[in-house]
């Protein structure tokens, strides 16, 4: 799937952002290697720590259906009633959960900037992610 498709997805995901706290919506679209694509948007919690990121929704959907095998992730955010135009790049942890279900070199994640799609590995984004040996 091309960038821009991804990223139209991940903006219809972002319009069922529930994030009344921050006022900060996200939308994400997550396309396995066979092509179907798991939204998430963002869920906050009136006690905060819950909160989940649009990216690991979207991560918990697919996984939780049985897949197994990810292409790309691509991302969009920006204050509730914006539309987005600064790159929305996945936090800390989304990354670190992200890099255990895909090849870190190979997996795409897409951003946009000014109208435009920028992609980047996960590699890129998470140099020397830790590793659990099971
Ligand atoms: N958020 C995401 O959904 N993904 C990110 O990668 C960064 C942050 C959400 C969490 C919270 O609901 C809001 O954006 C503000 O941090």
């Amino acid at each position: 799937m091309d960038n821009g498709k991804l990223l139209k997805e991940a903006k219809e995901a972002r319009k069922m952002a529930y994030a009344p706290y921050s006022g900060f919506s996200v939308g994400a679209a997550l396309v396995t290697k066979e092509g179907k694509v798991y939204r998430g948007c963002n869920i906050e919690s009136s006690v905060f720590s819950p909160s989940l990121c649009a990216e690991r929704v979207a991560l918990a959907k697919a996984i939780s259906e049985g897949e197994k095998e990810f292409s790309a992730i691509a991302i969009v955010g920006a204050p509730s009633g914006e539309e987005p135009k600064d790159p929305c790049y996945p936090c800390g942890v989304c990354r670190q959960v992200l890099s255990e279900h895909v090849d870190l070199s190979a997996f795409r994640v897409i951003v946009e900037e000014n109208g435009k799609a920028v992609p980047c590995t996960l590699s890129e984004l998470l140099p020397k992610a830790f590793v659990f040996d099971k």
